[in-house]
C-alpha cells in the first residue's frame, strides 16, 4: 500500500533535497481541500504555493478543459500557433495594457525573458538593472542576480550591473539610475519578502523616473496576478502601467506556465532568434490558464478577492493577537508579521497539526493565500484555526 510514510522515504532516496520538504505526501485535492496519502484532510490556505491560486485543486471547469485539450493536442512546436495560446494571451492583454505575450513555464523564466527584452530595448551600453531589497524574482542566474544576496551565496559572480536599493526609497532609487541603466524590476507587492505593500506614491515615482530616464519598468506579478490582490493585476492599484509584466504561478490555472507581457511599445523587441522556449505556451497549460481567467470573469473573483480579502484582514486585526505586530497585504494575499523572528515556522507547523496549510515569508511572517473560489465558511473556519494557533 502507498502511504505517506513510504512516499516520504522514497522522496529522500530519489529526489534532490533542495526544498527542505516537510514529511508530508499529498495525494488528492478538491477546491480548498487537500488529502495526504493516508487520507487525512487539510484545509489549504496556500494551494500549490500560488499555482492553485485561482480555484484551488481540481476545479471541475479547469479539469474539463484540460481533459478536452489532452484528448485533442498535448504539445506543438513554437513554429506553429494554436487557439489556447491565443485565447489566454488575448485575455491577459485585454485585462492588462495591451501588447503581446511570450510564454515559458515559470516565474524565473518569465523574468529571464523580461531581462533580455529590457537589455535589447535599452540598447547598447545600457545593461544595469535595479531591483529592491527583500524582492524575489527566481532562482535562475539572471533572475537570481536581481534577488537579494542571501540567495546568491556560492553562485557568484552574478550578472554584472545588478543594483539593489531599499524598497520604497524614492531617493535611493533615483540616485541608482545612471547612463548605463536599462530598467527597474519591482513586485507591486513583495510577497516572498514578507507581504510588503508599497505606497502608490513610490510606484508612481518609479513610473515617472523610468519615463524621465528612458528606461523600462518591469512589474513582476508572479504572485499577485491574476486577481489575487483584488485587481486583475496588482500594478493597477497604483494607477500605473509598466512597460513589461511577468506572470507565473496561478496564470497556468494549476499547470506550469509563465509569461512575459510586453506593452505595445515593446511588443516586437524579442524578434525571431532573440529568445525562445520549446514547450513554452504548451496548449494544455495555456488552455488551463485561459479556463482560470474565464472563471475569474464568470465568478466575479476580482471583486470577491478585494471585498473578502479586506474582511479577512479585518478579522485578523480585530482578533488582537498579542504576538502579531502587523496584518498586511491586499485581497487574498495576507501576511501577519510576528513579534519575534523564527517563530513563523512553528506557527506553520502548529497549523499543519490542526490540518490547516499556511506558509511563512522571511522568517517572521505567516502568509496565507487561499484560492479565490474558497467559500466563506471554509475561509472563516481556517482563520479561526490560525487565530487560535497564534494565540496559543
Ligand atoms: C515575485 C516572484 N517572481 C518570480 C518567482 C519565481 O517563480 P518560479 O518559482 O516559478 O520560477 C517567484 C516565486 O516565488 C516570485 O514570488
Amino acid at each position: 500500500m502507498t502511504t505517506s510514510g513510504n512516499i516520504v522515504e522514497q522522496t529522500q532516496q530519489y529526489l534532490i533535497e533542495n526544498y527542505g520538504r516537510l514529511p508530508l505526501a499529498v495525494a488528492r485535492g478538491a477546491g480548498a481541500k487537500l488529502w495526504d496519502a493516508d487520507g487525512r484532510e487539510y484545509l489549504d490556505f496556500f494551494p500549490g504555493f500560488g499555482a492553485g491560486g485561482v480555484a484551488g485543486h481540481c476545479h471541475p471547469k479547469i479539469v474539463q478543459t484540460v481533459k478536452e485539450q489532452a484528448q485533442t493536442l498535448l504539445s506543438h512546436g513554437n513554429l506553429f500557433t494554436s487557439a489556447p495560446q491565443v485565447d489566454l494571451a488575448r485575455r491577459i492583454t485585454e485585462k492588462a495594457f495591451g501588447g503581446k505575450v511570450f510564454y515559458c513555464h515559470s516565474g524565473a523564466e518569465a523574468n529571464e525573458a523580461a531581462l533580455k527584452l529590457v537589455r535589447l530595448a535599452a540598447g547598447e551600453g545600457r545593461y544595469k538593472i535595479i531591483s529592491f531589497n527583500d524582492c524575489f524574482h527566481g532562482r535562475t542566474m539572471g533572475a537570481l542576480s536581481l534577488t537579494p544576496e542571501s540567495f546568491q551565496k556560492g553562485f557568484e559572480p552574478m550578472l554584472p550591473g545588478t543594483v539593489k536599493v531599499d524598497f520604497g526609497d524614492l531617493d535611493a532609487t533615483a540616485a541608482a539610475v545612471d547612463g548605463e541603466t536599462a530598467g527597474i524590476f519591482v513586485e507591486p507587492i513583495q510577497c516572498e519578502g514578507g507581504v510588503t505593500v508599497p505606497t502608490a506614491e513610490f510606484m508612481q515615482h518609479l513610473r515617472k523616473l523610468c519615463d524621465r530616464k528612458g528606461i523600462l519598468l518591469v512589474c513582476d506579478e508572479a504572485w499577485t496576478a491574476p486577481a489575487r490582490s483584488g485587481k486583475w493585476f496588482a500594478h493597477q492599484h497604483y494607477g500605473i502601467t509598466p512597460d513589461v509584466m511577468t506572470l507565473a504561478k496561478a496564470i497556468g490555472g494549476g499547470l506550469p506556465l509563465g509569461a512575459c507581457v510586453a506593452g505595445p511599445k515593446w511588443a516586437d523587441v524579442l524578434a525571431p532568434g532573440t529568445h525562445g522556449c520549446t514547450t513554452g505556451g504548451n496548449p494544455l497549460c495555456a488552455a488551463a490558464g485561459a479556463a482560470a481567467m474565464k472563471l475569474i470573469e464568470d465568478e466575479n473573483l476580482v471583486a470577491r478577492a478585494a471585498a473578502k480579502g479586506e474582511q479577512m484582514a479585518a478579522t485578523l486585526r480585530d482578533a488582537n493577537i498579542p504576538r502579531v505586530r502587523e496584518v498586511r497585504g491586499k485581497g487574498f494575499i495576507i501576511g501577519l508579521q510576528l513579534d519575534e523572528a523564527k517563530v513563523a515556522k512553528d506557527v506553520m507547523l502548529a497549523c499543519l497539526d490542526r490540518r490547516l496549510i499556511v506558509c511563512v515569508a522571511k522568517n517572521n511572517v505567516v502568509r496565507i493565500a487561499p484560492a479565490l473560489t474558497t467559500d466563506d465558511n471554509l475561509l472563516d473556519s481556517g482563520l479561526e484555526i490560525l487565530i487560535d494557533v497564534l494565540k496559543a
